[in-house]
């Protein structure tokens, strides 16, 4: 590839900046340098609207003041916290580096980009934004805002998941970069993108760059960048079985490895699709659990969808009504638990039983 002239670089630059000026986007972590504060930004950031991730920057900066109180958290009061924002895996991760810190680093934040991209749950991105914000190595962030506006900008054609875009994508991004200014350039690239340069209706007509821009100049803003090409969703049902008794206690299990939504709690579950065969697996289960049922649906939901990166989940409910929960078989040997319904306001679910239980029984808890 061509190398893209300074005069270019130093323009495209300087009236970010001063659309930076003009249109100032206020954010609690913005100017921070503190490396715990920016990383906990970008984790929290990653596949979350800024406006969401804002309300948990704000819960977690308060409940945990440092990487040693966020180390020190027990897993479920990290995911209690997390619930609602989806993508465990990267609250999983979070905590993972946050010991890391703590008990092998003697809690020191890696200094440098390459440090820093060892970490679990931080990629290239993470890495670029916490190495420029923090220690002001000039490092380029790439993420999908910058591919949009490079896309544009220079009139590229590639399609976004093609093998060697993502390698013409960093180089322009790695020549376009301030390096005196990283951090600045940086955070006034992402805001660009988030706010002006948008995927529709982009504000050309107020926008700073676009006489240097190919895509304004030849008409074709709403074409770039090229569309990915999408991938099929797998599509699951889940059946929850509320299975509550006499006293009030419910049957829980914390979700294992290996599978969607590991580490949340959520009730006992037949998955399978369809209707018949649902009921078949119910009776088997209820009567191999040593449950002695008083009540076998007591009620049923109406069907919940939630849309992961990479699958769609139907969910419903069934309530059933028992006598002890504690009779049941599993209980003892497996990661089920009988917990007070009053206490599940502190569990942390996925969003689907979340919302279920709101929806049912919202005068019932204080969440
Ligand atoms: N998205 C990811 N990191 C961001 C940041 N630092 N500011 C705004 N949006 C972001």
């Amino acid at each position: 590839m061509n190398s893209i002239p300074k005069e270019i670089c130093d323009r495209f630059a300087a009236h970010l900046y001063k659309w930076a000026e003009d249109y100032p986007r206020q954010l609690p972590w913005k100017g921070e340098r503190d490396p715990y504060r920016v990383w906990l930004s970008e984790i929290l950031l990653q596949q979350t609207q800024v406006s969401r991730g804002i309300i948990y920057y704000d819960a977690f900066v308060s409940r945990f003041s440092s990487i040693e109180a966020l180390a020190a958290a027990s897993d479920d009061d990290v995911f209690k916290l997390w619930e609602g924002l989806g993508y465990y895996s990267r609250c999983r991760n979070m905590l993972k580096a946050a010991r890391l810190i703590v008990n092998e680093l003697d809690g020191r934040f890696p200094s440098t980009y390459s440090e820093i991209l060892k970490l679990p749950g931080v990629g290239p991105y993470t890495a670029a934004a916490i190495a420029s914000f923090a220690f002001g190595e000039p490092k380029a962030v790439l993420d999908g805002n910058v591919y949009r506006i490079y896309a544009r900008f220079f009139g590229v054609d590639l399609i976004p998941n093609a093998a060697k875009s993502k390698s013409h994508f960093q180089n322009l991004a790695d020549q376009m970069l301030d390096r005196e200014n990283p951090a600045r350039f940086n955070q006034a690239l992402m805001d660009f993108g988030a706010t002006h340069c948008t995927p529709r209706n982009a504000k050309c007509e107020t926008c700073a760059v676009r006489d240097l821009c190919f895509a304004f100049q030849h008409n074709r803003v709403e074409e770039l960048p090229r569309k990915k090409t999408p991938i099929k969703k797998r599509e699951r049902r889940f059946a929850y079985l509320v299975i509550t008794d006499e006293s009030d206690q419910t049957l829980l299990l914390k979700r294992p490895e290996g599978d969607i939504w590991a580490g949340l709690y959520s009730f006992p579950l037949i998955e399978c699709d369809e209707n018949h065969i649902f009921e078949k697996e119910l009776e088997t289960f209820l009567s191999q659990s040593g449950l002695e049922v008083l009540n076998s649906v007591q009620h049923s939901s109406k069907q919940y969808k939630q849309t992961l990166s990479h699958q769609k989940i139907f969910g419903s409910f069934y309530g059933i009504r028992v006598n002890s929960v504690s009779h049941y078989r599993l209980l003892a040997e497996t990661a089920y638990e009988s917990v007070a319904w009053s206490s599940l306001g502190d569990v942390a679910f996925p969003r689907m039983i979340r919302q279920y239980l709101e929806d049912r029984f919202s005068s019932l808890f204080e969440f």
